[in-house]
C-alpha cells in the first residue's frame, strides 16, 4: 500500500482536495460538513441514524429554521455532500471529525457515543490521515482516554495519525453564522497535527484560530458554558432574594448596572440547551475527581435547574387560589430555551410543564419554532392557546412575544374572571400588564404581596 505522508495531507488539504468523514449529521456535523463541501472538500456525512440519512438524502434537512442550511444542503448534495449509513463508504479518508453526543450521565458523562465513534474513524481514517473530535470532551479525556484509545490500535500520534480536539461552540439558530466566525481553539499533542487541523479548519473559519495542548483547550470550553451559567444563576439568586425581601428585581438590576464594573444578567425561570445543562457538570466532575470539590459552580447548576419548579409551584397556588382550590387552564408560550433559538434540548420549558401537569393543570403551548409541548397539548395559534386560560405563562423571550400587544392578548381570553399573566422572562412591564387587564406576576417581584390582591372566585 502507499505510504502517504504528511506533507501529502497537508498539499492535499490546501488544495481542498481532500476525502472528508463526518461521523455524526447533527446540530454541529451537519452544517460543519456543509461548510467543508462548500470549501471544496469531499465531504461524506455518515450518522447512524438510518431515517436521519434517508431524509438528507431526499435534500431534507431538519435544521431548516438554521438560515442557510436547507440552500447549502440542495446545493451541494451529491456533489461535494455524500450522506451516507455506510461505513464502507468512508474508507481512506484523509480527514475523520467526530461530531457526536457526550450527554450527561447520572454520575458522570456518558462517552459511549465517542468511543464508538473513534472506534469507526480509526477503520476508516487512511494511515497517515487526521482525525478531530469535535464533541465536548470533560477536562483530561484526550490525554486519558482518546490518545490511549488511538494508539492501542497500533498507529503512534504525530507520527501514523494526526489527532486534535476543536471543540465546538457555536449556538443553535446562529450555527452556519458561529461556526464561521468564532474564534476557534484546538488541541493537539504534536505540531504536526496542529498544522494539518489549522489548514482545515482555515478552509471556512474566518474567527481566528489557537492552537494549544488539549487539557487547555477541554477546559476553555467548560468554563466558557460554566461562567454563563453561573452569572445566570447569580441573577437568578437575586431574583430569589428579591421575592422574599419584597423588591422588585427589575428595579434592582436596573440600578446595579449603572455602576460601571456591574453587568448583572436577565434572571428567568431556568437555563437549557444541550450544553449549558452539562457542562458545568463535566467541569465538576473532573475537578472533584482529582481533588478540588467546585461547589460554586454545582451550586449554580443546582439553583438554575430548580427555578422552573419554583414557578410552577408559584403559579400553581396563584390559579388554585384564584378558583377556589381547583386547578386550570394555563397557557405556556414558549418551549424551546432561548428566544429566537429553534431549539427545544434541555429546555426549562419541559419541568415547568411536566410539573403544571402533576399538579393537575390542563397545560396549552404555543411556541412559534418548535412543535415541543412537554406532556401538554400543543396549540399552532396563540389565541387559541389562550382561549380558555386562567394564566399565561412566558417562559420564553421570542421576538414575537416581546411584540405582543397585552390589550389584544387579554380579549383573545374568552373566559370569565382573572387571568395571571406570568412573566418568566421580564418581557413586560408590571404596569404595562395591569392596564391591559392582566393579573401580573414575574420572576424576582414579591409574589406574596400580589397574592392578597387576588379576587378569590368560590364556586
Ligand atoms: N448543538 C449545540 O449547540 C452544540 C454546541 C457546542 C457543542 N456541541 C457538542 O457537539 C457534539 C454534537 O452535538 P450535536 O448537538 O450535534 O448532537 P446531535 O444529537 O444533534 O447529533 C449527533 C448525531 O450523532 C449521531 N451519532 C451517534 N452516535 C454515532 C456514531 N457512533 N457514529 C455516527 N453518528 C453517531 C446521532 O445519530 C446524531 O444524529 C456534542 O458533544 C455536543 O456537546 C453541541
Amino acid at each position: 500500500m502507499k505510504r502517504i505522508l504528511y506533507e501529502d495531507l497537508e498539499t492535499a488539504l490546501k488544495a481542498r482536495e481532500a476525502k472528508i468523514a463526518v461521523l455524526g449529521q447533527g446540530y454541529i456535523g451537519l452544517p460543519t460538513s456543509l461548510l467543508m463541501a462548500r470549501a471544496g472538500f469531499t465531504v461524506y456525512g455518515f450518522d447512524v441514524n438510518r431515517n436521519l440519512i434517508d431524509e438528507l438524502s431526499r435534500g431534507e434537512t431538519r435544521l431548516k429554521q438554521e438560515k442557510g442550511i436547507a440552500e447549502l444542503l440542495d446545493d451541494l448534495k451529491e456533489r461535494n455532500y455524500f450522506p451516507t449509513e455506510d461505513l464502507s463508504e468512508l474508507y481512506e479518508s484523509d480527514v475523520v471529525l467526530i461530531a457526536v453526543p457526550t450527554p450527561k450521565g447520572r454520575d458522570g458523562p456518558n462517552l459511549s457515543m465517542v468511543l464508538s465513534a473513534l472506534e469507526s474513524a480509526l477503520k476508516v481514517v487512511r494511515r497517515g490521515g487526521l482525525i478531530v473530535i469535535e464533541s465536548t470532551l470533560p477536562p483530561g479525556t484526550f490525554y486519558d482516554l482518546i490518545i490511549p484509545t488511538v494508539e492501542s490500535s497500533g498507529l503512534e500520534v504525530g507520527k501514523d495519525i494526526y489527532l486534535a480536539y476543536c471543540p465546538e461552540r457555536a449556538l443553535p439558530g446562529k450555527l452556519l453564522q458561529e461556526l464561521v466566525q468564532n474564534f476557534r481553539i484546538i488541541g493537539v499533542v504534536d505540531e504536526k497535527s496542529g498544522i494539518l487541523a489549522k489548514t482545515l479548519y482555515e478552509s471556512f473559519v474566518e474567527g481566528g484560530i489557537e492552537i494549544v495542548d488539549p487539557l487547555t483547550a477541554e477546559m476553555v470550553k467548560l468554563v466558557e458554558n460554566s461562567y454563563r451559567d453561573v452569572n445566570i444563576a447569580f441573577a437568578n439568586e437575586v431574583a430569589r432574594m428579591c421575592e422574599v425581601l419584597g423588591v422588585d428585581v427589575r428595579k434592582v438590576r436596573e440600578l446595579a448596572n449603572k455602576h460601571p464594573r456591574v453587568n448583572m444578567l436577565i434572571p428567568g425561570i431556568g437555563v437549557g440547551g444541550s450544553c449549558l445543562t452539562k457542562d458545568p457538570w463535566f467541569l465538576f466532575w473532573a475537578s472533584q475527581e482529582r481533588g478540588y470539590r467546585p461547589n460554586l459552580i454545582k451550586r449554580a447548576r443546582e439553583l438554575n435547574a430548580e427555578m422552573p419548579f419554583h414557578y410552577a409551584g408559584i403559579l400553581d397556588e396563584l390559579v388554585r387560589q384564584l378558583r377556589g382550590g381547583r386547578s386550570g387552564v394555563i397557557a405556556v408560550l414558549g418551549s424551546t430555551y432561548k428566544g429566537d433559538v429553534p431549539d427545544p434540548r434541555e429546555s426549562p420549558v419541559e419541568p415547568f410543564v411536566k410539573e403544571l401537569v402533576k399538579r393537575g393543570h390542563a397545560v396549552k403551548v404555543y411556541d412559534p419554532l418548535v412543535r415541543s409541548s412537554f406532556g401538554g397539548e400543543y396549540v399552532p395559534d396563540i389565541s387559541e392557546a389562550v382561549k380558555d386560560a386562567d394564566s399565561i405563562a412566558f417562559v420564553t423571550d421570542h421576538t414575537e412575544f416581546k411584540m405582543l400587544d397585552l390589550r389584544k392578548l387579554r380579549k383573545a381570553v374568552k373566559k370569565d374572571g382573572p387571568v395571571i399573566l406570568f412573566d418568566g422572562r421580564l418581557l413586560f412591564e408590571p404596569e404595562e400588564a395591569e392596564e391591559a387587564g392582566f393579573i401580573y406576576i414575574s420572576v424576582g417581584r414579591p409574589y406574596t404581596i400580589l397574592e392578597r390582591s387576588l379576587v378569590t372566585i368560590e364556586d
